[in-house]
């Protein structure tokens, strides 16, 4: 099967192009915004299958930016969307828990309603609909508080500040983080099926980004002190839910492996880098 990865120099996108043997095409090589390149590429190409992992994707510079924002969360889905229509192929479309006001006690499930509290949010939600709206052969895929071994991404930036005396990590927001290579698997599971519709990949349980960095430096051997603060001491652009856990009640039943594990994978990874 030849399938294309469009955003492919992003954390997911890398992990897709590494775990399918995909072929990937960076912003520079397609902006998916731009209408007429899409449906000249794809027409040339002619893929049997379209990831797209190309997103906006800095939540707090999305608030003054919606513009921005709606280009490539919006505009991009909705091309590619229309363009894989008329080449009658599918269309995997990556989306967020962001999706989701935070308001929940339980994991969000597929049918859970949208309510976002985001420009991020809201303009992925957008392109849900427009991905929804233009190809009935799709696979909306939402994921959660990702990262890699590769790219920017909380654990990264976590390690990079652990010289400091101690780091303040908010507690009181709670997700399912998921680990890139764990996605790209569940997506190349997914697209062997033709389960179109919503589907969410999450690394399994949740946490908060205090226990996310407390495992983070267990597992990297670190003794840095974590301090739990909540997120008024914190203040950002861009409202984060406070619980945004991803669960699925989707049949065929794809799961990510538990949290835990996809942060091992990239401790090692991150380790045998540094060697
Ligand atoms: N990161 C998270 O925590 C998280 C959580 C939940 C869901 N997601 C979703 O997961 C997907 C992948 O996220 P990620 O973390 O891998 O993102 P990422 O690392 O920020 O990569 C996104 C890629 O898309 C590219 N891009 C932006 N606008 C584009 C355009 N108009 N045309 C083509 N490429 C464009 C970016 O290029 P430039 O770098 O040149 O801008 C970047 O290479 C996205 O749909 C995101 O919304 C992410």
């Amino acid at each position: 099967m030849k399938i294309l990865v469009t955003g492919a120099g992003g954390q997911l996108g890398r992990a897709l192009v590494e775990s399918l043997g995909a072929r990937g095409l960076t912003r520079s090589e397609l902006d998916i915004a731009d209408a007429d390149a899409v449906r000249s590429l794809l027409s040339t190409l002619r893929p049997d299958l379209v990831i797209n992992a190309a997103a906006y994707t800095q939540v707090d510079e999305a608030e003054a930016d919606p513009a921005g924002a709606l280009r490539a969360n919006f505009e991009g889905p909705r091309n590619l969307a229309e363009t894989t229509d008329e080449l009658r192929i599918p269309l995997v479309h990556v989306s967020t828990d962001y999706v989701f006001d935070g308001n929940a006690r339980k994991p969000y499930v597929e049918s859970d309603p949208t309510n976002p509290q985001s420009v991020y949010g809201r303009t992925k939600l957008e392109g849900e609909r427009a991905v929804r709206g233009a190809n009935p052969r799709h696979y909306i895929v939402r994921t959660a508080w990702l990262y890699a071994a590769w790219g920017q991404n909380f654990p990264t930036t976590m390690r990079g500040l652990a010289d400091r005396p101690e780091v303040r990590v908010v507690d009181d927001q709670t997700g399912s983080p998921s680990y890139a290579p764990h996605v790209a698997r569940a997506i190349a599971a997914l697209i062997r099926t033709e389960a179109y519709g919503v589907h969410h990949f999450a690394g399994r349980g949740h946490t908060s980004w205090y226990g996310f960095t407390k495992r983070l430096y267990c597992e990297l051997g670190i003794q840095t002190p974590v301090i739990p603060v909540t997120t008024a001491e914190f203040p950002r652009p861009a409202p984060r839910p406070a619980f945004s856990a991803l669960g699925t009640e989707r049949e065929p039943r794809i799961e990510l492996p538990p949290w835990e594990e996809g942060l091992r994978e990239f401790a090692s990874a991150v380790q045998e880098d540094s060697k």
